[in-house]
């Protein structure tokens, strides 16, 4: 079973980006480690980025037909998105929303989250690991 994993704006520069909230390591390493934690549950990933709601968006529906569950960390959008909201409520299988700092601890705009009204679980504070825990999930979930 195919997991997709959508990442939203900014996280291209993952590893550079404001390191002291979301580290050193890049989304080519989140990739490589959800890829070993799929590969334990028998399930295949892919891992997509765009700075582009619409991209976002679309690649939704495509998992509609594609995948069996989708992890996304909606970055921004997730504050923002009715429009990401409305695309997963199409989606039949599990979503796991995943956001590397603690949302709850930042900002107050960041504390809402459009995505959350449909998400079926939130890990929010574990770094990057909070992907493989998803991945994990996936796996219980997809099983
Ligand atoms: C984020 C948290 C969001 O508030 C922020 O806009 C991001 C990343 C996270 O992974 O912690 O870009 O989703």
């Amino acid at each position: 079973k195919l997991v997709y994993i959508l990442n939203g704006p900014n996280l291209n520069l993952l590893g550079k980006r404001q390191p002291e909230i979301y580290g050193h390591e890049t989304l080519a390493d989140v990739e490589t480690r959800c890829r070993a934690v799929a590969g334990e549950f028998g399930l295949e990933i892919r891992l997509l980025q765009s700075n582009a709601e619409h991209q976002i968006i679309d690649w939704i529906h495509d998992a509609r037909e594609q995948a069996g569950g989708i992890v996304i960390n909606p970055a921004a959008f997730t504050h923002t998105s009715v429009a990401i909201l409305d695309a997963l409520n199409t989606f039949e299988g599990p979503v796991i929303e995943v956001h590397i700092s603690q949302v709850h601890k930042r900002e107050p705009f960041r504390h809402h989250s459009y995505v959350s009204h449909r998400s079926d679980a939130v890990m929010a504070g574990f770094g990057i690991e909070g992907y493989e825990l998803a991945v994990r999930r996936m796996g219980t979930l997809l099983g």
